[in-house]
């Protein structure tokens, strides 16, 4: 529809027409089987009011969607077309790694094309929008949503937001097979106090601005179609009602001009926030703020007219939310194709079909970190006895918490991908072990609760089943982890162990089969201090999707070599967190004061330095590299530098390698951290090849917010690092030159 056209529309509708454009509910009030994702609160919407909302979200599938579209318009004064939104997020139907997951995988163009195929497979089930993708930096293990995140690195957060709203929009999100992403959740959910979820996040602007802001501008700049206000309060003042955040700071400065939605029910909990006094002050301070869709409560329905009339709110403003939903509806063609890709012929053809299912095979690979490997794997496909015990050894969970679409029937599970690739044979073993929960530990998902009601006796019985494998066999892979529903959402903990009974069966199956690898099913770093003191070998395969036991067997056998890095450091204790390796060196830095001296910002019963840090991970051959060079070691600010390595494959397995360009701000009006990320590139190398990885070094790569908040760099010395993991001292040393007059002219 033409803009003239558009604003003709805008001009003929009613007040309540208008209001109806920023109201989004479930299905529920069509259909019953809508995923419901947050507090099920009572709406009470009037019929009118419901001929009028705007948009829905939970609901999916071609056919039930055309039909409620069909009815909408049917009713709808002006026949708008609803927008039909959901919860994408490592997949649709075929489901991918957890982002923590892809962040593992560092690279950011494969996630883009994961992005692309889950849009394909949303848009012929009938969604328009997601609500993805979630780009908060996730520094604190306790927060369940870092399994949401692409991990503790500004600069590779940015990389992945803007790879997937490319992958999902693509060049027009009125294309076929596109949908509309959504950049959440603003701003700074990932700081949580206490690494409480929906808790105060309190950060100073320099480490918003710094640290926080960049990734959302990343999606901003790539042309993300929605923003989504976030739950927590930033520093005192909730992000659903913070005019200054979503106003001057994610349109007036980041440039964002697409639709602001609140979270589930957020406007209403501005009351429980202390804000508002009543659900008419929360409309009116989220309207206020910016907020233009009112997520799952009935606040805009029944309070904007009121405060319209009343001149509280600006009817203008009305009209400037009401135009942004209608232009999102109009850029995804809705008017003149309200299904768009929504059929039930293209639903059957590419949901799940093999081409799915490979790059969901092949992406989780990618994923997995190998921790530790003292020899027991990769396994052997022939010659030698192996038993895969473990509560996911036939866990079909495997997709994790934020796959609300997908059917667990789909998944592969170890026990099957291990069959896939071995056949069922005498030597290969399998035995639950363990629950993955503990005698009366729940949890609970979106749809239902758990809890683990096993019998001491059944436990015992499964204990000694297991041992009695692991004595049998030469070598035992134990598939441990988290609950599924112990990440995602509203699952902080504030211990990052596995379960007593997981530990147990570790215990006594390593007693009597000292070449045990451990299979780490989670959501988030967890303390692994016990685990690797009793396996030889440890993998992180996250939450896998669909595709996992094949993954799993790909890796284990070494058809594919693990690649993964760690994009979250791993505590070395919880009370650790939050820990990541961009940190900032003190005072008085425990390195420089030594171990023994008292005065030195350390803890005095642990190491400061995580289990495992940022960018590690192993494979199974070994790389080595050459000292960096620098190009120059001078450089100006319009100039550039180039350092190079020559990375070598030393072993005996063809391996990826992600090369990490880490830079040092030596010494500034600020304190700097003690390295930052500035690129990444993976080179894939057979035994004894090497190859040259290189990367420019510009001026803009060194800017911080300067002692008086302006986006500078400073001239002085720079580190370089270069090297496989965020602990590499492989380095060299460069200037900026100060500027000079004629430059400056
Ligand atoms: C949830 C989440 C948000 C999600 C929304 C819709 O509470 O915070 O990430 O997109 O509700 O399901």
């Amino acid at each position: 529809m033409k803009k003239e056209a558009l604003e003709k529309l805008l001009a003929d509708m009613s007040i309540d027409e208008k209001i109806g454009q920023l109201v989004q509910i479930t299905a529920q009030f069509y259909e019953d089987d809508t995923v419901v994702t947050g507090p099920a609160s009572k709406m009470a919407l009037s019929e009118a009011a419901l001929s009028m909302i705007g948009s829905v979200l939970g609901s999916t599938g071609a056919g039930k969607l055309k039909k409620i579209q069909e009815a909408h318009m049917e009713k709808h004064p002006h026949h708008i077309p609803l927008l039909f939104m959901g919860d994408v997020i490592n997949g649709f139907k075929t489901i991918f790694p957890i982002p923590l997951g892809q962040g593992a995988s560092f690279d950011p163009v494969l996630s883009g094309q994961l992005a692309s195929i889950a849009a394909k497979e949303a848009a012929v089930s009938g969604l328009h929008v997601t609500f993805s993708p979630m780009a908060d930096l996730a520094r604190d293990a306790r927060w369940g949503r870092v399994m949401e995140s692409t991990g503790e690195d500004v600069y590779m957060n940015g990389r992945f937001a803007e790879e997937m709203v490319k992958g999902y929009q693509g060049k027009n999100i009125a294309d076929p097979y596109r949908i509309a992403a959504c950049i959440k959740h603003f701003a700074a959910y990932g700081a949580p106090t206490a690494g409480r979820d929906y808790n105060n996040v309190e950060l100073s602007e320099r480490t918003l601005r710094e640290d926080y802001l960049p990734a959302y501008q990343k999606a901003v700049d790539a042309g993300c179609a929605l923003a989504m206000a976030s739950f927590n309060s930033l520093n005192r003042i909730p992000s659903t009602a913070n005019r200054w955040l979503l106003h001057d700071v994610l349109r007036a400065e980041m440039g964002f001009k697409g639709v602001v939605i609140s979270d589930w029910a957020a406007i209403e909990e501005l009351i429980c926030h202390g804000v508002a006094e009543n659900t008419k002050e929360a409309a009116r301070l989220a309207f206020e703020a910016g907020v233009d869709i009112d997520m799952m409560t009935a606040a805009y329905a029944s309070q904007l007219k009121a405060l319209i009339e009343e001149g509280a709110v600006r009817a203008d403003a009305l009209d400037a939310a009401a135009m942004r939903v209608l232009e999102l509806k109009n850029k995804l063609g809705l008017f003149e194709h309200p299904y768009k890709d929504a059929d039930e012929a293209t639903e059957k053809q590419y949901i799940l079909c093999s081409a799915h299912r490979k790059a969901a095979r092949e992406a989780a690979a990618k994923s997995f970190v190998l921790l530790k490997n003292e020899g027991v794997l990769p396994l052997k496909k022939q010659g030698e006895s192996i038993a895969f015990i473990g509560p996911y050894a036939e866990e079909r969970w495997v997709h994790g918490a934020w796959s609300i679409f997908a059917d667990e029937k789909n998944n592969v599970t170890l026990k099957e991908g291990i069959a896939n690739k071995l056949g069922l044979r005498e030597d290969i073993r399998f035995a639950k072990g363990a629950e993955i929960l503990d005698e009366g530990q729940t949890v609970a998902d979106f749809a239902k609760s758990v809890v683990s009601e096993v019998s001491a006796e059944a436990r015992e019985k499964l204990l000694s089943e297991a041992v009695e494998a692991a004595a049998a066999s030469d070598k035992v892979v134990l598939a441990l982890g988290e609950h599924p529903a112990q990440s995602g959402e509203a699952a902080s903990r504030a211990e990052l162990t596995l379960s007593d009974g997981q530990m147990e069966l570790l215990r006594h199956v390593s007693a009597v089969n000292k070449n045990t690898a451990v299979v780490l099913f989670t959501g988030r770093p967890l303390d692994l201090r016990a685990v690797e003191k009793y396996a030889k070998s440890v993998l992180v395969v996250w939450f896998p999707g669909t595709e996992s036991g094949n993954a799993i067997a790909d890796v284990l056998f070494a058809d594919v070599c693990p690649s993964g890095r760690l994009p979250m450091s791993f505590p070395y204790a919880v009370g650790q967190v939050p820990v990541f390796y961009s940190e900032f060196s003190t005072g008085r830095p425990a390195a420089l004061t030594g171990e023994d001296s008292r005065f030195g910002s350390k803890y005095l019963d642990i190491p400061n330095k995580p289990l495992h840090p940022f960018g590690f991970g192993l494979t199974y051959t070994q790389f080595s590299y050459s000292p960096v060079t620098l190009s120059r070691t001078h450089i100006a600010a319009h100039e550039r530098v180039t350092a190079s390595v020559t990375v070598e494959n030393t072993g005996g397995f063809a391996a990826e390698e992600t090369v990490q360009l880490y830079i040092k701000d030596d010494c500034a009006g600020v304190i700097r951290p003690v390295r930052a990320l500035k690129g990444f590139k993976k080179v894939f190398l057979k035994p004894g090849e090497r190859a040259c990885v290189s990367f420019e070094i510009g001026e803009a790569m060194l800017r911080f917010y300067n002692i008086n908040m302006e986006y500078k760099s400073e001239p002085g010395a720079f580190t370089v690092f270069v090297g496989g993991s965020s602990e590499t001292q492989n380095c060299a040393r460069f200037m900026l030159e100060p500027e000079t007059e004629e430059v400056m002219r």
